[in-house]
């Protein structure tokens, strides 16, 4: 596959402050470099008794600052040149203390002389709290972090869930791949920022009797990455999804559906109210005319039942005939096993939408990596091999580009 990783180049500078969570903070590290990031780990007094600088150094490969008195730095002066070579400085775990430390700018040690330091302009700072539940919720706590985000600082999570004192609640820091994550989204253009995005994904299955019924070949994969990519350039997104076993992209509202009526019963009052709507679901065709209440049975004599079939509403269409005031900038896919360009083409005209994103069926169903073809009046537009998220965020870029032209 030809997509860069999705840190590569970033420069991210991981402050731990001291807390339990600083556990997951090795496990963020990995994640982070995994990703393609160079990560510099600085380190506060506290969290070193609860992990060792070794163990951060021998993750990050690189030497880990705990001291601003450090005589290995030339200049003696580690707070400005780590805070100058950063892309993001990114706080996990951010305990209670430290954030009182930085909402006063208070500068005693090397972490928070170095966050007072940063050029704040171009040095974003994300900071992860972690802390028991009375902790988070103290109006201290809460009138800090309210000042650290009006200071521009972005605050990721905290979690709710077990805590390590034993009790259950707000205040646990977010897990390593999700703050990965949320770094990786953090750093994409925000190409959609106040739009809306309506997005269907996944099979349906329209249900014979209680145990059976007629699908189709889709893992939704797609859907799930364009959903993540528009979500990632600022978009707030809604998801329609048929049965797929795939976890929810962060932040995106998800609604559960399993047939092609309850789908378009999902979509049709949402898409008034959407900028954008991506139709990626492969919605089946047909369903079976009647549902039997009770599993049909084999009765021994080889008699093999026949269905009556009646058509699914067509979603993308129905979407796309809408009154222009309340109608969304529509998307709509193909999966073709031949032909795809002319039958994209078709679907086009057909389904009345402004692009058509074509993709061999195929070759895709159930990977993770993908071709596509983008269809619309002006030509056509390839999308070479590569990573579904990559060509998700390469649609948004196309989307948001076709949609500021008119
Ligand atoms: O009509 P066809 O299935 O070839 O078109 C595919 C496109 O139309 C996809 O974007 C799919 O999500 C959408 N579609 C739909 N409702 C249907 C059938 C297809 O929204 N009943």
């Amino acid at each position: 596959m030809s997509s860069a990783p999705d840190l590569q180049g970033k420069h991210i500078v991981l402050g731990l402050s001291g807390g339990v969570a600083c556990y997951k903070a090795a496990e963020l590290t990995r994640e982070l470099v995994r990703a393609g990031a160079s990560v510099q780990v600085v380190m506060t007094e506290s969290a070193c008794r609860f992990i060792t600088p070794v163990t951060m150094q021998a993750l990050s490969n690189h030497p880990v600052y705990t001291d601003q008195w450090d005589d290995r730095v030339a200049n003696n002066m580690a707070h400005i040149n780590l805070s100058r070579q950063a892309d993001a400085i990114l706080i996990a775990p951010a305990s209670a203390d430290f954030i009182a430390k930085l909402v006063q700018g208070r500068a005693d040690d090397l972490l928070s002389l170095m966050c007072l330091a940063r050029p704040a302009e171009r040095v974003p700072l994300l900071v992860a709290p972690a802390m028991n539940r009375e902790m988070w919720a103290h109006p201290a706590t809460q009138r800090n972090v309210a000042q650290l985000r009006a200071d521009g600082a972005l605050v990721l999570g905290p979690d709710a869930g077990d805590q390590a004192c034993g009790e259950t609640g707000d205040g646990r820091m977010l897990e390593a791949e999700t703050l990965r994550d949320e770094l990786i989204a953090f750093f994409q253009p925000k190409l959609l920022r106040g739009k809306r995005v309506l997005i269907t994904a996944g099979p349906t299955f329209e249900a014979i009797d209680p145990v059976r019924g007629i699908t189709n070949l889709s893992s939704g994969k797609m859907g799930f990455a364009i959903a993540r990519a528009a979500q990632e350039a600022g978009a707030e997104v809604t998801l329609i999804a048929g049965p797929v076993h795939l976890p929810t992209p962060l932040h995106v509202r998800r609604i559960d559906v399993q047939s092609a009526l309850q789908m378009a019963d999902a979509v049709l009052p949402a898409a008034g109210e959407s900028d954008i709507f991506v139709a990626t679901a492969a919605v089946a065709d047909w369903r079976p005319a009647s549902f039997n209440d009770h599993k049909i049975k084999k009765d021994g004599q080889k008699q093999v039942p026949s269905f009556e079939l009646t058509e699914n509403p067509d979603i993308l269409a129905a979407v796309a005939r809408l009154p222009q005031a309340g109608r969304p900038w529509c998307v709509g896919f193909a999966a073709e096993s031949h032909d795809l360009v002319r039958h994209a083409r078709e679907k086009l005209v057909r389904k009345g939408v402004p692009l058509i994103v074509g993709n061999l069926g195929p070759a895709t169903f159930g990977r993770d990596d993908n071709a596509l073809v983008l269809v619309d009046a002006q030509g056509e537009t390839d999308l070479p091999h590569g990573s579904k998220i990559s060509l998700a965020r390469q649609l948004v870029r196309e989307i948001a580009e076709r949609m500021a032209a008119g």
